[in-house]
């Protein structure tokens, strides 16, 4: 493991104790900032890669540059996905990362492993979470395989596949009126029991835990590794609060100053408020609130404001914030699934609609290699509003009308 010596701010680099894990950073707070903490190491060697072969399958092969030892960890393999190469994006191939293939069937795993692992070595007596997508089923699955129980507090209108796979975890689904509700008291309980929150639980939000954000580095680690070090041009990603996203950064930004690689990828958010996208244009540290007059199909990323850190990650690795609508998406997540045979809940779509959008214009050039994270399935969809169930029509069981169904219903005549 590597040794954190403290939390510090992603943005003016204050130091805070490691247990300020539930905290952003005061002094940015003054300056009208939210800005979250990120574990700081000791300088040490640079470290070698050349063991990593005979490292375990998962992402806990990064042990050295994780928070935790390998023995510490509460893990169910989650890590080292596939990644597969597809057409059809206005770019030749593009490599996706597929992180569905996680136990719990998204990139999420790589917070909740990290986070549910530090939380029992800390002896946190709950998990909570105000998290009713895939943060809060990888928290309750990670929950259940660490012996810990898991509070997740919702506000009316979650329901859908997710909330039964958290019940099915044994996790605790409560429902309070409104967004602000959840926050309200799962701060209330932070404080006064010690329930350790691995997503953000005050607003404005800063982000998710710290600690659990490392797990995403792993995800840089793995690109890397898989593209035997000579990571990929762009690394594009759907954006909510902006974990993965800053974690990712952080991974390549280390494995740079390690000389494990030599460029950094520039990273894309795919965001569908156009929060980061704002913040670029008006050179703002603070991402704006971009308001809509209607929700966006993409459930999980559907907030009207971008982090901090995720608007750092971006200005770091020089990169870009592509907002993108609801018919952009529908139509990036059916061309995937029934172009490449690949499965994205709609939000992961949005990464897949920003690489038609970023090729179309010419800033992703045709020669530039691509990685699109499909950050979830597409099963995690059924169930919410908008997403259409698509049943089998009845026909007679002979094989006469079973052709002219065919080509009525699905156009297809032998
Ligand atoms: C499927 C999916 N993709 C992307 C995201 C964005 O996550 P982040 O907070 O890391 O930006 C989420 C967040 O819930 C998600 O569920
Ligand atoms: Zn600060």
């Amino acid at each position: 493991m590597a040794q954190p010596e403290c939390l510090e701010c992603v943005r003016c680099r204050q130091e805070y104790p490691l247990d300020a894990f539930d905290r952003q950073c005061a002094r940015c707070a003054d300056d009208g900032v939210a800005s979250n903490l990120t574990p700081r190491y000791g300088a040490g060697d640079s470290p070698s890669r050349d063991d990593l072969p005979a490292r375990p399958c998962s992402l806990w092969r990064y042990a050295d540059h994780l928070p935790l030892a390998a023995h510490e960890a509460v893990t169910l393999g989650e890590g080292m996905t596939p990644i597969i190469a597809i057409d059809g994006f206005g770019h030749g191939p593009i490599w996706v990362k597929d992180e569905s293939r996680n136990p719990t069937w998204s990139f999420k795993d790589r917070l909740a492993t990290v986070a549910v692992s530090w939380a029992r070595k800390i002896g946190a007596p709950a998990i909570a979470t105000s998290s009713t997508g895939n943060a809060g089923a990888a928290a309750a699955s990670y929950a259940a395989r660490a012996g810990l129980p898991c509070v997740v507090l919702t506000y009316k209108g979650a329901a859908g596949a997710i909330v039964s796979q958290m019940r099915s975890y044994g996790a605790m689904v409560l429902t309070v009126p409104t967004m602000e509700d959840r926050w309200k008291v799962l701060s209330r309980a932070v404080r006064d029991y010690g329930w350790f929150p691995t997503s953000p639980f005050f607003g404005p939000a800063i982000g998710s835990n710290p600690i659990g954000i490392e797990g995403y580095k792993t995800l840089a680690y793995e690109i890397a590794e898989q593209f035997d070090w000579d990571p990929p041009d762009w690394c594009v990603l759907p954006v909510c609060y902006g974990d993965a996203l800053y974690g990712i950064w952080k991974g390549f930004d280390e494995m740079k100053r390690w000389g494990w690689i030599e460029n950094c990828p520039r990273l894309v958010a795919a965001e569908t408020s156009g929060s980061l996208a704002a913040a670029a244009a008006q050179d703002i540290d603070m991402p704006p609130i971009v308001p809509r007059n209607s929700k966006s199909i993409a459930n999980s990323i559907d907030v009207t404001r971008a982090t901090y850190q995720a608007r750092h990650a971006l200005k770091h690795s020089n990169g870009v914030a592509v907002a993108l609508d609801d018919t952009a998406l529908i139509d990036a997540r059916d061309r995937l699934a029934a172009g490449s045979g690949l499965s994205a809940e709609t939000s992961s779509a949005a990464a897949f609609a920003a690489v038609d959008v970023l090729s179309r214009s010419g800033m992703i050039k045709p020669d530039e290699k691509v990685v699109a994270i499909l950050t979830a399935t597409g099963l995690k969809d059924f169930g919410m509003d908008g997403i259409p169930q698509l049943g089998a029509p009845e026909v007679a069981p002979d094989l006469d009308s079973v052709l002219r169904a065919l080509g009525e219903i699905y156009k297809y005549n032998v």
